[in-house]
């Protein structure tokens, strides 16, 4: 199998870096990890272009009702392969979403989580056993389980597209906000999937899972308000009806954002809000990234 057919499953260091984080002081400048080698993407983008149309993304938007959970599944339609990422698959939608998969042609090659879930249990575990060849991804500083453990400034190709990892903890401090490339060849406007870390008029609660509202409010002004207006902002979860919203929006009318960070850490410690229903059995098998033995649970 020749490094040129695999080169969309490059994950590839800091070609591009997101603002600073905050709370790292991690300075990474050159392409670190590809599961095929470390091929520059300049020398692919290259060799491709002979015979691969222009990145197009696919996006489709699905629901979890129990939960009220998004999932979205990307892919580079303009690519041979038609490479797809599914983004927080919940597991009980893993047989429609890869039906769905299926039916448009795809070729899932990642499933990401943007944190380790406390109200579902994460789809990864249960794609692996159907699909062994999709790869497993979520941040390194949520101390899960994956196949690929992905900092800040990483950048996760799937064909020509990618999604770059900016970190912005405080739901849980190892949340991460997946967004896509930032270029002529990448989409117009720009999309993030925000996990819990921004919810539509909304965001995610800082009491548990190394939460904090200092550092979830630092995330979200530093890291997805200084993401151009137009941005499109995808959560993975809205209980209101909402599906998508921008950064211009949400710095306009979110209730709890748009406060100075002191009447904002007031409003998330006055939350008083009951554990999710499924916390004690989601957390543990979210950090073994759904990879737990499923037997051992029932
Ligand atoms: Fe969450």
């Amino acid at each position: 199998m020749s490094q040129l057919r695999f080169h969309h499953l490059l994950l590839l260091r800091n070609s591009r870096r997101p603002p600073s984080f905050p709370f790292s002081s991690s300075t990474k400048t050159t392409p670190l990890l590809s599961l095929f080698g470390s091929t520059p993407r300049s020398g692919t983008m290259a060799a491709y272009s002979t015979v691969a149309e222009a990145p197009r993304l696919l996006l489709r938007q699905l629901f979890e009702k129990e939960s009220s959970t998004y999932t979205y599944l990307l892919a580079d339609v303009g690519h041979p392969d038609k490479p797809a990422m599914l983004v927080d698959p919940v597991d009980k939608t893993v047989d429609r979403d890869l039906t769905l998969v299926k039916e448009l042609g795809l070729k899932l090659i990642y499933a990401l989580n943007t944190h380790v879930h406390a109200d579902h249990v994460t789809g990864t575990g249960l794609i692996k056993g159907k699909m062994p060849g999709v790869k497993s991804v979520i941040s390194k500083s949520s101390n899960a389980k994956a196949d690929l453990l992905v900092e800040h400034g990483d950048n996760i190709y799937f064909g020509n597209l990618f999604l770059e990892v900016r970190a912005t903890p405080g739901h849980t401090m190892g949340c991460v906000t997946y967004v896509t490339g930032d270029g002529s060849d990448q989409p117009h406007p720009r999309m993030a999937f925000t996990g819990d870390a921004l919810l539509i008029r909304g965001c995610g609660r800082t009491d548990f899972q190394g939460g904090s509202s200092h550092q979830l409010y630092q995330s979200v002004h530093s890291q997805i308000f200084s993401l151009p207006k137009d941005t499109l902002l995808y959560p993975a979860h809205d209980y209101k009806g909402f599906t998508v919203t921008t950064v211009g929006e949400e710095m306009l009318y979110n209730p709890r954002l748009t406060k100075d960070e002191e009447t904002f850490q007031s409003i998330m410690e006055n939350l008083n809000l009951s554990y999710p229903k499924m916390m004690a059995v989601a957390v543990p098998a979210n950090l073994a990234c759904g990879l737990q033995d499923l037997n051992a649970k029932v």
